[in-house]
């Protein structure tokens, strides 16, 4: 077991992992990032060349449609985590291979332990599957389901939505339609700040 006591420690854990092949050909890995008192959490896939150039999540053209999708959930960049499934790119985009999803599992668990959000946004199938598994996105896109006192909504990955018009306007409802979710979860949370003084 680990035994990371702050988001910055699993960053650093990050940047310093060996554990799989990726991190031979990668230039900088992807922790992810966002306040440590986000309520809100987006896992996405893995880097990609945006992505491994900066160290950031989502910086590129699929990030600048994620930041529209957030606004129309009631949502700005600066108040959520972003992280991703395996924190190293794949080689030309590649989908992750099942043992570099395993071996960066202990990073996403931590990261969610810490963080404990009230809502984790999937963005497409492998972000889906590592919380419901055989789940499909077709099935369950835009469907807010509880686990105990979270809730997860899976979601179509925004890249898939760059050259499929027809999922953006999917994309656009499912978030739209989570406004009413995320605006319940974040009055829910100031109301304990203020409670708590
Ligand atoms: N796609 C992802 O899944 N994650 C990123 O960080 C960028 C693109």
């Amino acid at each position: 077991m680990t035994s990371w006591t702050s988001l910055d420690e699993i960053a650093a854990a990050v940047r310093a992992c060996r554990a799989c092949d990726l991190h031979r050909t990668r230039t900088h890995p992807v922790p992810g990032e966002g306040p440590p008192t986000a309520r809100v959490m987006l896992v996405g896939e893995a880097p990609g060349y945006h992505e491994d150039r900066t160290g950031r999540p989502f910086v590129g053209a699929a990030g600048k449609l994620l930041d529209r999708l957030l606004e129309r959930a009631g949502l700005r960049r600066d108040q959520v985590f972003i992280t991703n499934i395996v924190k190293c790119r794949p080689p030309k985009n590649r989908d992750p291979r099942p043992e570099e999803i395993a071996a960066c599992r202990p990073f996403l668990q931590a990261q969610i332990t810490l963080l404990d959000p009230a809502i984790i946004f999937t963005l497409g199938r492998f972000a889906l599957q590592y919380f419901f598994p055989g789940a499909r996105i077709g099935q369950m896109h835009g469907k807010a389901v509880q686990r105990g006192a979270r809730w997860i909504v899976p979601m179509y990955h925004p890249a898939a939505a760059l050259y499929r018009p027809a999922l953006a306007q999917v994309l656009e409802e499912d978030f739209a339609a989570a406004a009413e979710l995320v605006a319940r979860v974040l009055g829910a949370s100031r109301a304990d700040a203020a409670e708590q003084g």
